[in-house]
This record gives C-alpha cells, sequence and structure tokens, in this order.
C-alpha cells in the first residue's frame, strides 16, 4: 500500500526544491517530500548527556580538565569537548545552544537548552549533594520552556529590546524540539534496588510523563520533536570496573551489566510504543524516534574497529578497585597516595571521558551516525525530520 504524503504545504511551496523519497516503515511503503526543513531553532530538554552549561550557571562551574578538546576552557560540558547536541546544532547550520539559566554570553536566536546534569524525568527526593540529583527535571526544564516563551513574546513587542540576541515569536513552531533523558531515572531505580517486576511498572510511569511534557509542548505549538531513547548504561566505564569475575548470567555480550542494560532496553520499548501512539494522538506532530542504544552499544562493541580503545578505559579520572577519583579532583588512594585524576594524553582514542560521560569523539561518531536516520524510527535525515510521515 502506497501512503499518502502530507506536510505543511506553505514550506512545500516557498523551498522549491523537492525530491521524492520512498520509505519502509513498519513493512508499509511510504512516501513523502523531502525539501529540507531548515530549522530556525533547536529546543532541548535532557540530563548530562546535553548538557551545555546549566549546572555549571545555576550552581558550581564545570572545571578544568572539561572543555579542553574544543573549547580550550570548561565550557558547561561534562566532556572535553562537544555533545551530540553540539553536533546535531552544527549539522543543522545552527549555533551550540545557550543554556537558557546562563546569563551571560546567551544568544537565543537559535533556540535554547533546558538540559541539566543529573536531570531525571520525574521529581525526585534524591538531594544533589548526595546523588547528583538534579531539582531541573523535565516538568520544571517544561516549565522554563514556557516562561521562556510567554516572555519572548510579552517582550517582543517592545522594540528596543529586539537584538539578534533574542529569540523569533515565529520560530517557535517552526522549531525542533529534542530530549535526551531517562538515564538518570533508570539509575534512582539502581539505587533503590528495584526489582525488575517494579522497574515494569516505574518504566511506564516515566514514559507516561515524558508524554506529557510532548503533549504540552505540542499543544503550545510545538511539532517536531526528535526524541533520543537511552543509552547502554549498563556500560558505562565506571560500571564496567566495578565489575570483577561476574557470574555468567549478570553480563551481556560485552561484559555489560545485564540487569542495567535490559532495563534500559526495556525503557527504549516502551518509549517507542509511546511515540507511535503520539503520532497517532497529535495528528499534526513529527515525530522522530532515535536508538541512540543501537549506536552507542555498537560503538563500544567493536571500539577498536572505530579507532577507539577498549571501552573500560577513561581519559580523565582514576578508577582502580575501591579507589575512585573524579576527573579534575583530587583525592588519597587507598594506599595513602594522593592522586590527581587530570585528563590522558589523547582524548580521541577515549570513548569514556570521565567514567560516565562520553568523550567529544565518542559523542561526534554517535551524532554522525544518528543525524542520516539510519537509526531513526521513521529512517528520514534530521534536516527532513519535519514532514510528517503517514502510512495510510
Ligand atoms: C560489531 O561488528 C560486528 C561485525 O561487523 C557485528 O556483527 C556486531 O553486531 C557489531 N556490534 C557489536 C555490538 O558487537
Ligand atoms: C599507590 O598506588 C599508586 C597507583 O597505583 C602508585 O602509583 C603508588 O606508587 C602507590 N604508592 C605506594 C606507597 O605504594
Amino acid at each position: 500500500m502506497f501512503g499518502v504524503v502530507k506536510m505543511q504545504m506553505a514550506r512545500f511551496f516557498a523551498v522549491g526544491f523537492f525530491a521524492l523519497c520512498l520509505l519502509s516503515v513498519g513493512g508499509e511503503r511510504v512516501t513523502y517530500t523531502s525539501s529540507g526543513c531548515d530549522f530556525p531553532a533547536i529546543y532541548n530538554f535532557g540530563d548530562s548527556n546535553s548538557d551545555t552549561g546549566a549546572n555549571s550557571a545555576a550552581f558550581y562551574p564545570m572545571a578544568s580538565p572539561c572543555g579542553e578538546t574544543f573549547f580550550h576552557r570548561p565550557a558547561g560540558r561534562g566532556c572535553d569537548g562537544r555533545l551530540i547536541i553540539d553536533f546535531i546544532a552544527k549539522h543543522l547550520g545552527l549555533p551550540y545552544l545557550s543554556p537558557y539559566l546562563d546569563s551571560l554570553e546567551s544568544n537565543f536566536r537559535h533556540g535554547a537548552n533546558f538540559a541539566s546534569g543529573g536531570a531525571a524525568i520525574r521529581r525526585s527526593n534524591e538531594s544533589m549533594s548526595e546523588n547528583g540529583v538534579s531539582p531541573f527535571y523535565l516538568d520544571i526544564q517544561i516549565a522554563q520552556y514556557t516562561q521562556f516563551k510567554s516572555r519572548t513574546i510579552s517582550l517582543s513587542s517592545q522594540a528596543e529590546i529586539q537584538s539578534d540576541r533574542f529569540p523569533i515569536v515565529d520560530d517557535f513552531a517552526k522549531a525542533l524540539y529534542t530530549f535526551d533523558i531517562g538515564q538518570n531515572d533508570l539509575a534512582a531505580g539502581f539505587r533503590k534496588k528495584f526489582s525488575s517486576e517494579q522497574f515494569e511498572a516505574q518504566i511506564t510511569d516515566m514514559i507516561n510523563q515524558q508524554a506529557n511534557a510532548v503533549r504540552n509542548l505540542y499543544e503550545q505549538g510545538a511539532r517536531t520533536f526528535w526524541i533520543h531513547n537511552t543509552g547502554p548504561i549498563g556500560c558505562l566505564a565506571v560500571t564496567l570496573h566495578n565489575i570483577h569475575n561476574p557470574s555468567p548470567g549478570l553480563v551481556d555480550g560485552q561484559g555489560c551489566d545485564k540487569f542495567q542494560n535490559d532495563m534500559a532496553k526495556q525503557f527504549n520499548r516502551q518509549l517507542e510504543q509511546k511515540v507511535i501512539q503520539l503520532r497517532k494522538e497529535l495528528p499534526l506532530s513529527a515525530i522522530t524516534y532515535v536508538d541512540v542504544f543501537a549506536t552507542k552499544y555498537e560503538l563500544i562493541g567493536n571500539a577498536t574497529k572505530h579507532g577507539f580503545l577498549d571501552k573500560a578505559n577513561i581519559c580523565c579520572g582514576y578508577h582502580e578497585h575501591d579507589d575512585h577519583v573524579w576527573c579534575g579532583n583530587k583525592g588519597i588512594i587507598s594506599n595513602g597516595t594522593q592522586v590527581y585524576a587530570g585528563s590522558c594524553e589523547d582524548p580521541s582514542l577515549y570513548i569514556s571521558w570521565d567514567g560516565v560521560h562520553y568523550t567529544e569523539a565518542a559523542n561526534r561518531w554517535i551524532a554522525d551516525q544518528i543525524v542520516g536516520g539510519s537509526f531513526s524510527d521513521v529512517p528520514v535525515p534530521i534536516t527532513d525530520s519535519c514532514h510528517r510521515i503517514r502510512s495510510e
């Protein structure tokens, strides 16, 4: 059965150049007209995987050696350089996103970033000092966006404050809305030692709350959503360092924590189903589900083939036996020696920057994999992700 092309006709005629594409979605052939979406802005929601400086602005600045590879100074990211969201912005021809909370140097003409390291989808009563849990959970990020948008609209009538750093009201509807969140909800469940049965119900609640965030933005006029699933949390390098002589059932084919990865996959299955449901429920939406898990797992599983050292290597941080000195910190290890956890000589060879976060080189590799659409449902390049694809 052939699908029907549906898209914003105004854009269709404005661009004047397009190609007809054929896709196979769930065994059905569908067509869409590719004309490039020309997103004027990106609004991002998430955790440390895409925090470009929220926590640095709100709490304490990210310290050296973070940022050394690309920015040559700490740049608010838990990374030696850029994050996946930075490479996405670059790919779309847009500047790197300013964090909403940053009071200096910000430029919101092309969007804003609400992501905060440690943020979960759900509100948590765990503390930031103990478990790194951000108070800016997803609902707060959506509230920040709502305030950002309504203040933009009310201020935009005052001509004198208009600057080229100020958002354009019409761009909110045309922007790309990106999500990368959920990892910290899973991590909280691991700390609470949830069983897989408990996780099942908790994950349903996480996904429902994430769906509510999408609905909320949609009701405010957002149309295009690009939603990353959650990565293989059981393969984080610090986790690998804590696995010693595991019994066979506890690790997966890559030697990663099997239970943790199974819960991540469960989260992803429910998220993918929810996206399919949301597409039906929100008729003017274009929602892409992106299998970041698969790209990260491929990178981790075939590190050497892709030009990286083995997945367990951490560029910045000292993690041996029970000693953990985190990137950029000093600490006394169990034999009484003081250790400074500085960075490795060549971060581009490492997948893991600090044991939890990926390096710029890994983020670039992952972004290169996903922007073309081959890890997406539906498999459309990010540049075309505004087109609603309906198989009928
Ligand atoms: C790694 O590469 C091999 C050979 O190309 C492939 O079969 C496998 O699925 C890849 N991924 C992982 C995680 O091993
Ligand atoms: C303690 O451990 C570190 C790291 O393995 C090592 O470099 C150092 O020589 C050790 N110091 C002593 C006193 O054993």
